[in-house]
């Protein structure tokens, strides 16, 4: 066990991150009140996203919900292939460079930053950054102090990575075995997480969520169709039209992907927690329609879960586009009319379809990432 001073234990009695990293934002503010804050962004190693994760301001709302690719970010992009933090006790001197990050700070009214690469067990997590309204704080004793924090910030980040990794490995080897079983392929629940958080990071802020729930729908998104494990084949695999029995046992996959879930999470002592919730909520309601006429609940509105609302458009979105054996894939543009068609006629959330038309770039670049062999 790592040796901490007692005063820095408060953390680790919190057991959501978000507890833990407020809890370490109030020792910020004791041991070194110079530094205003910190704040957090995770990479994604796939599409080379950087994303803004956690700050303890309020005022940072250029920098939330903001994302870029590394490689387009110079400086930060060393700073993680040196392995070594980078001080800046001075941002005036940036004022010539014009990278967004620098320039937003210097805006802000930020003088000094302090930036750690995030790295535990070989695991490359993203950026900390320590910010302060003066020049030359990242200096002398206090650093030492800071030095430890940014340890307990990327331990506690690395848990919840791991903890939300574990949830969907879990879950994923229960779906491995259904694998292939139907037109779903494993490129499908790739690119639904990413369809997904790419709607969810543009509607989270109107909801009153922030950057940590963009990234729980994007990790649990791809589980989705847990429950269909226990559909038999014979419905699974039917190549024409299923009789009305068979289609309502086929519905069945949402309740019955909650109740092996409930199982799931029970195992892991994970009932109770917020990422529990976003998940179960993925799994049970992604067939909701807005207008009542979905399964299995027949939720109207927003009784229907923003996460349901989000993964129902991503799932639609990749089906149509898609090819099945009984059609072609669909083009993007074709697929997005059929989406604000079914907003228009109450089904789907005018906001989310808005969203995922908004960034069709984005989906282009999944789509060329995540190509089926076959089409
Ligand atoms: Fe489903
Ligand atoms: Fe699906």
């Amino acid at each position: 066990m790592q040796y901490f001073p007692s005063h820095w234990q408060g953390f680790q009695q919190q057991t959501s991150l978000e507890g833990k990293l407020l809890a370490l934002s109030e020792q910020l503010q004791r041991v070194c009140p110079a530094v205003d804050r910190f704040s957090i962004a995770l990479h994604d190693e796939k599409t080379d996203l950087l994303s803004t994760f956690f700050s303890t301001s309020e005022s940072d709302e250029a920098i939330t919900r903001h994302q870029i690719r590394l490689h387009e970010v110079p400086s930060l992009k060393q700073i993680e292939l040196a392995g070594t933090s980078r001080v800046i006790n001075d941002l005036a001197c940036l004022k010539q460079q014009d990278s967004f990050h620098s320039q937003t700070l210097l805006k802000q009214g930020w003088r000094s930053s302090y930036t750690i690469p995030m790295r535990y067990s070989d695991c490359f997590l993203g950026f900390l950054f320590f910010n302060s309204k003066q020049a030359n704080v990242f200096m002398g004793e206090s650093f030492s102090q800071l030095e430890l924090l940014a340890q307990l910030i990327t331990m506690a980040v690395y848990e919840e990575h791991k903890q939300a990794k574990t949830l969907r490995a879990a879950v994923q080897s229960a779906l491995s075995l259904s694998c292939g079983r139907d037109a779903e392929t494993g490129q499908h629940l790739e690119r639904m997480g990413y369809y997904s958080r790419i709607v969810a990071h543009q509607v989270a802020d109107r909801h009153g969520y922030g950057d940590q729930f963009v990234d729980k729908v994007f990790q649990f998104a791809p589980v989705h169709d847990l429950g269909k494990i226990a559909i038999p084949d014979y419905i699974l695999l039917k190549p024409g039209k299923l009789t009305d029995e068979e289609y309502e046992l086929m519905k069945s996959h949402t309740l019955k992907g909650a109740e092996m879930l409930t199982d799931i999470l029970e195992h892991h002592g994970l009932a109770s927690d917020r990422s529990s919730q976003i998940l179960r909520n993925i799994v049970l309601f992604h067939h909701e329609m807005l207008d009542g006429s979905g399964y299995p609940c027949g939720l109207i509105g927003e009784d229907i879960p923003l996460e349901a609302r989000i993964v129902a458009v991503a799932d639609i979105f990749d089906a149509l586009t898609s090819k099945r054996p009984y059609k072609k894939a669909w083009s993007n543009p074709q697929a997005i009319d059929t989406l604000h068609t079914m907003a228009q006629d109450g089904k789907l959330c005018v906001e989310c379809v808005d969203a995922l038309d908004a960034q069709l770039s984005e989906v282009e670049v999944i789509q060329a990432l995540y190509r089926e062999s076959n089409i």
